[in-house]
């Protein structure tokens, strides 16, 4: 595997996908937002009207094209980087995540595209089970209230206005059913660094995680 492999996982709202942007920009590297990914096969399969619950209707996947490329997201080269974002697709991915089928297919394309170069990769399982030998591997934690308050600010950000309360309820419900469902739950790495990012802004998470980096290709040299 040439080429150094940073995985990033934690829970929703975690501030994961921002602060690997950010390291992959700051670092001249590739970014995979594999959460994109699993939010892409939520919107074709309710843009198809497949029954969402129905673990076979997903071998539309055999056919489909899903690619992530410089924090856009595509499926057969259709640009969904906004319409993954809705409230229909928040609410179900955790459903749609939680079929082995559906994580066999992306899992292997995600094996795939860290295959080459510098690679900061975001999700659930990537220290785990997508690149278990990693570099390395960090966990980013924060409290429920501050993912809630973050998650707020995007929205607002975006002209969408949402009630505190109701955000830290989808936050936790989907806490709740990415850490306990079979296949693949979020759990952390046993070689992974946890950073608590609840008191941290992100300029300083990120320079924590480019100086371990160093720290890290400075002893194995990469
Ligand atoms: O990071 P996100 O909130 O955009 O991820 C959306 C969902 O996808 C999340 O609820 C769980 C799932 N997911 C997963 O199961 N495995 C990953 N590696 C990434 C995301």
């Amino acid at each position: 595997m040439p080429g150094f492999k940073l995985a990033i996982d934690g829970p929703a709202g975690s501030g994961k996908s921002t602060i690997s942007s950010l390291i992959a920009k700051k670092m001249g590297w590739t970014h995979i937002d594999t959460g994109a990914m699993y939010r892409a096969v939520t919107l074709q399969a309710i843009e198809q009207g497949i029954d969402l619950n129905d673990e076979s209707a997903y071998s539309f996947l055999e056919t489909s094209h899903i690619h992530y490329d410089l924090d856009k997201i595509f499926i057969n080269d259709r640009d969904v980087t906004e319409d993954i974002r809705s409230d229909a697709v928040t609410k179900n991915v955790s459903l749609v995540s939680s079929f082995p089928y559906v994580r066999k297919r992306l899992v292997s394309l995600q094996k795939k595209a860290a295959e080459e170069g510098n690679i900061v990769m975001d999700g659930r399982d990537i220290g785990t089970v997508v690149l278990p030998h990693a570099d390395l591997k960090i966990f980013l934690t924060a409290n429920v209230e501050e993912r809630a308050k973050r998650r707020l600010k995007e929205n607002l950000k975006k002209g969408k206005q949402s009630e505190m309360e109701k955000v830290i309820e989808d936050i936790a419900t989907r806490d709740q059913k990415d850490t306990t469902r079979k296949e693949s739950p979020l759990r952390i790495a046993e070689d992974a660094i946890i950073l608590d990012t609840t008191h941290l802004t992100i300029e300083e998470v990120v320079s924590k995680i480019i100086e371990l980096t160093d720290k890290k290709e400075n002893k194995h040299g990469v």
